[in-house]
């Protein structure tokens, strides 16, 4: 049997085409035609005004973070189950990331917490949608109003999936998306921020460019980085945007085919199809050990493992990162559902060009594996 990687995705729309252009054209920088259409196109189809192309999901965080002035004093309240780039975006920018635990079922931020956490530091609330289904955000949003909050959403898993019927990505004052290869519509490596807000858009575009000022050249008045896409990327990113819907659905159908072959299995959780406010879109198929199965994740997928099959363990919780905590944060906190999930929970191979066969295959050895 050959091996099924934990993600491959499918690069057969128009990715050649619109990178032999770039090439014929000589446009390869991030000067080049692609990049605006880009983020114009991207930014309408997630209901945004305006889009800022970046190099990775995790620098977009970080330039989100500054664009909106957080900094020292300040307080962000986010999830401890999500990737460091969250944390390190707030932790970088002076500010102190103030942590909720994940809800058992949707494995999101429990939004249930966030008011208790809220003090006269807070600035904004970091939501970020993880896995399959997004945050609650009605509840979230009213917070923001009530007590006068930004809304930073981290949307870098939730390309085409929608709240209540809304664009995943239209809910924060300013969004971020990541178009890591394992996404639903990749660049290579990529990102890309969306607001409505002019003057937050003018702010990322500045510190995505070194803040040089058009006036003069090199002469420098703040500090910004060079976070810039290229025109490549972009010519890619356009090919998969083309392709975006298609690409749900292929997802959801995905999602619902190991659902249907792993529902009876009493040790473990899968993800809940939909809540009243979305259907799961499966951006990856996790899974949750019980004790019952006397496995816990890092044993089950070295089982896959030697079946050749590739996974991917669940986030490792930020309060239980020792880089955050030899800088002396976090101590003594615990979240025991994210806790839970860090340990017990991994993933199963979910890219777009994995077929109904592989996923049979999966779930097949992994019964297997559970009966030993
Ligand atoms: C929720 C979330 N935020 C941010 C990122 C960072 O994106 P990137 O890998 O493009 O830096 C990821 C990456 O997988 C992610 O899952």
């Amino acid at each position: 049997m050959s091996f099924i990687p934990v993600n491959e995705p499918l690069l057969n729309g128009n990715e050649k085409k619109y990178l032999n252009d770039c090439i014929d054209t000589g446009w390869i920088s991030s000067e080049g035609p692609y990049v605006t259409k880009f983020e114009e196109q991207f930014a309408a189809k997630m209901g945004r005004k305006l889009g800022i192309a970046v190099c990775n999901g995790s620098v977009a965080i970080d330039a989100a973070v500054l664009a909106l002035g957080i900094g020292k004093g300040d307080e962000v309240i986010m999830p401890t189950f999500t990737i460091i780039s969250c944390a390190a975006a707030i932790i970088r920018a002076g500010a102190t990331p103030v942590l909720v635990d994940a809800h058992p079922l949707t494995w999101n931020m429990d939004i249930n917490q966030i008011e208790n956490k809220i003090t006269k530091k807070t600035r904004a609330i970091m939501v970020v949608h993880i896995y399959g289904l997004p945050v609650d955000m009605d509840p979230v949003l009213e917070l923001a109003k009530k007590y006068n909050l930004y809304i930073i959403e981290d949307a870098a898993e939730m390309h085409g999936q929608t709240y209540k019927g809304k664009p995943c990505g239209s809910f924060g004052d300013i969004s971020t998306f990541s178009f890591y290869p394992n996404k639903h519509i990749t660049t290579g490596e990529g990102g890309m921020i969306v607001t409505n807000n002019e003057l937050l858009a003018e702010k990322c575009r500045s510190l995505r460019n070194l803040c040089f000022i058009p006036s003069k050249r090199f002469v420098h008045y703040e500090l910004g980085f060079n976070f810039r896409m290229t025109n490549l990327q972009a010519a890619v990113g356009l090919a998969q945007l083309e392709r975006l819907d298609e690409f749900v659905v292929k997802k959801r159908k995905m999602g619902e085919r190991y659902t249907s072959l792993l529902k009876d299995i009493n040790n473990i959780s899968i993800p809940i199809g939909r809540t009243s406010y979305a259907e799961n879109i499966y951006w990856v198929y996790g899974l949750l050990l019980k004790p019952e199965t006397g496995l816990d994740a890092e044993r089950a997928m070295a089982k896959l493992g030697q079946e050749k099959i590739a996974t991917r363990p669940f986030f490792w919780n930020i309060h239980e990162q020792p880089v955050f905590n030899k800088m002396g944060l976090f101590k003594n906190e615990k979240y025991p559902i994210a806790e839970d999930m860090a340990r017990m929970g991994f993933y199963l191979p979910s890219g777009l060009a994995l077929t109904d066969e592989q996923i049979d295959i999966v779930a097949e050895k992994f019964k297997k594996i559970l009966q030993q």
